[in-house]
């Protein structure tokens, strides 16, 4: 897992140059998108870059997540969301983002036909990741099986109160279930790179990176992944243990070595 401590501005360079570098040698990537506020910053610095040259248009995305219920035309409905934010604001061609459809009669259905969607794409090539201050990843809420799989989740409590603010700030309007990938389903993913900040992440970002790998915090089984990049400014890397060395490594990287 490579820890990178650094403003927020370069985080996000540092996450759009991932995601630049694998459009650019596979043309056909295919990306995984979170919603939420740790990605924005980084879907302005790809919108700048499609707008400099960079091409999305033979690539495909996957979501991570949905609410279920939120009428089709609800304006955080994170299908919606991420069309407001990234995927009408770039070349993805009609149809290449695909999400977990939260309005199908038959939920479990929908969850497996997403999880063959993943599959029948070659699976997801780099997957943009925010975390929750309670150390889900997705909407994967502590407890859930380090080996689950797409499915239909209930929020608690501090995930509805942290979402209110796009709400409206009602708790009472924000759902109550969603439709999650799993976390082996994350986990399947070649390259994981999550973004956190602000003090509120400091403890799950702790977790994540130095706890032990447990479902009370979902995010730790990201330690078990081959190449797993955590973005994080100073106050989300807070209660880091070993931020010094983390500081320490990224300053002495070599050039050529990318994310
Ligand atoms: C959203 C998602 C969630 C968020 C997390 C952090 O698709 O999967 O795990 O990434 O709740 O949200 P923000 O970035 O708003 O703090």
């Amino acid at each position: 897992m490579e820890v990178v401590i650094a403003p927020p501005g370069e985080l996000a360079r540092l996450a759009a140059d991932a995601v630049e570098g694998l459009v650019r040698a596979n043309p056909e990537a295919v990306l995984g998108l979170a919603t939420g506020s740790s990605p924005l910053a980084v879907y302005d610095e790809l919108v700048r870059r499609h707008e400099a040259g960079l091409s999305f248009a033979r690539a495909r995305a996957f979501m991570l997540d949905e609410y279920v219920g939120l009428p089709a035309d609800h304006p955080e409905r994170y299908r919606n969301v991420i069309d407001k934010e990234f995927a009408s604001r770039v070349d993805l061609a009609p149809g290449a983002v695909q999400g977990p459809d939260g309005l199908a009669a038959d939920l479990p259905a929908a969850c497996a036909a997403y999880e063959q969607a993943i599959a029948d794409a070659g699976g997801v090539d780099l997957q943009i990741l925010g975390i929750g201050t309670d150390g889900h990843i997705a909407f994967n809420e502590p407890g859930s099986s380090l080996a689950s799989r797409t499915r239909i989740k209930t929020l608690t409590k501090q995930t509805r109160e942290d979402n209110a603010r796009f709400f409206g700030g009602s708790v009472d309007d924000v759902p109550r279930h969603c439709l999650t990938q799993g976390l082996a389903t994350i986990m399947s993913a070649r390259h994981l790179v999550l973004l956190a900040s602000g003090r509120t992440k400091a403890e799950a970002v702790h977790q994540l990176v130095e706890g032990p790998v447990s479902a009370m915090w979902p995010a730790t089984i990201m330690q078990l992944h081959p190449h797993a990049t955590v973005l994080v400014d100073d106050a989300a890397a807070s209660r880091l243990q070993l931020a010094d060395y983390y500081r320490q490594t990224y300053a002495e990287k070599p050039d050529w070595q990318g994310l």
